[in-house]
């Protein structure tokens, strides 16, 4: 451990707590994010390969829920299809009085079709026009992979991609800039030849991929760590998928102790570990139930059981980028 990463650990612990509990987290680019967001992708359909269409107004209610329930962190993307229920959302509770723009952080994600770095500034304010919002406070490269529209792949390196993001932030359209699905050797990268280095990298982090070594490079680089798909395959799985299940004997047994749910056993677990979760649900009772897990806490035995749950396992892989020259993860 260097003293800089010695001295950024003891920030996280001692970092103020809003009265809802929440974690504020200080990225390395001297903004702030709350350490608990909620998600707003629809997902796959029952087969785990079909993207979810977007037919109703549950994301925008499911967003006005989150917003009453005291979230402040909302996360959307271009390819979602569900910035503009998320803008409608958050400027409904804005003309309501409920929360002011500058309470709330808010992030959206390039798609792999907009990577050339004149590509990058349109983008976003494409995003931003489907918000109705002036700016937001993260933008993150969705994936480091290029692609044309017709889904080939396309050579543009995303250091080129990092250029264009930096553009956007130095025009206010964004507060910070990151990326997602990058892996250490990408980041480096991204430091060495840039010199700037990303605010936060989204990744996969559930029970199954806690990715110690990533996360560990990530502190001492003073980079936030927000961590997508937080339930893994505790509540949808796959025919591969290693345990545990939300009926696991041992996770019921440690949500029982503390009169909580599996699910918020597992989301203390992730902030406890220094992840900022993003949950997605358009069940309102469950918008709470993930949001009422700052008035207990897992003991380091729990903590131990938990860690052990750890395989490796991606519950998002994807295959069928594999042949890209950027493609992020371990080869199979
Ligand atoms: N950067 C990336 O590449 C990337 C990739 C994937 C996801 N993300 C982001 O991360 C967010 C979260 O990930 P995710 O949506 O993949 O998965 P998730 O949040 O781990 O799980 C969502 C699923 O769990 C269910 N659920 C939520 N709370 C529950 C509870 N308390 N009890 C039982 N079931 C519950 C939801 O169903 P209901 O809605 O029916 O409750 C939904 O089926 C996304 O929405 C998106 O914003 C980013
Ligand atoms: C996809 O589009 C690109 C750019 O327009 C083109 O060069 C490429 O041949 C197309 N690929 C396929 C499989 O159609
Ligand atoms: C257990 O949690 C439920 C739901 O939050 C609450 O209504 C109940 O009062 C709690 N019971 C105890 C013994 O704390
Ligand atoms: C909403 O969530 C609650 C608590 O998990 C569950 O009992 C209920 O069946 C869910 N409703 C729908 C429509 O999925």
């Amino acid at each position: 451990m260097t003293w800089k990463s010695i001295v950024f650990s003891v920030f996280v612990l001692l970092e103020a707590c809003s009265t809802s509990g929440v974690p504020t987290v200080t990225l390395n680019d001297g903004h702030h994010m709350p350490g608990f967001g909620f998600g707003t992708w629809l997902g796959f359909q029952n087969d785990l390969q079909t993207l979810q269409t977007v037919k109703d107004d549950s994301v925008q209610k499911a967003v006005e829920a989150a917003i009453d329930t005291g979230y402040r962190h909302i996360d959307t993307a271009a390819i979602y299809d569900t910035e503009d229920q998320v803008g409608r959302a958050i400027n409904n509770k804005i003309s309501e009085g409920v929360v002011k723009r500058e309470d709330l952080f808010v992030t959206t994600k390039l798609w792999n079709d907009h990577h050339a770095r004149s590509d990058v500034v349109p983008a976003l304010r494409e995003s931003l026009s489907k918000l109705n919002l002036e700016y937001i406070d993260l933008y993150l490269i969705h994936w480091p992979m290029a692609q044309f529209k017709n889904g080939s792949f396309q050579d543009i390196d995303y250091l080129e991609t990092w250029q264009g993001m930096m553009d956007a932030k130095n025009l206010g359209l964004t507060k910070s800039i990151g990326v997602s699905n990058f892996n250490q050797q990408m980041l480096e990268r991204i430091i060495k030849e840039s010199g700037v280095k990303p605010a936060v990298l989204q990744i996969e982090t559930n029970l199954n991929l806690q990715q110690p070594l990533l996360h560990q490079y990530c502190k001492e680089q003073q980079i936030a760590i927000v961590g997508y798909t937080p339930f893994g395959s505790v509540f949808r799985s796959k025919p591969d998928s290693p345990p545990p299940r939300a009926d696991n004997p041992t996770l019921i047994s440690i949500a029982e102790k503390h009169n909580k749910t599996v699910a918020q056993v597992v989301l203390r677990y992730l902030v406890d570990i220094g992840v900022t979760p993003i949950p997605k649900t358009v069940n309102k009772s469950r918008v709470e139930e993930n949001f009422n897990i700052f008035d207990f806490e897992l003991t380091d035995s729990e903590k131990t059981v938990l860690r052990g749950f750890d395989k490796q396992y991606r519950f998002i892989d994807i295959p069928f980028w594999k042949d890209s020259p950027y493609y992020p993860f371990e080869k199979k």
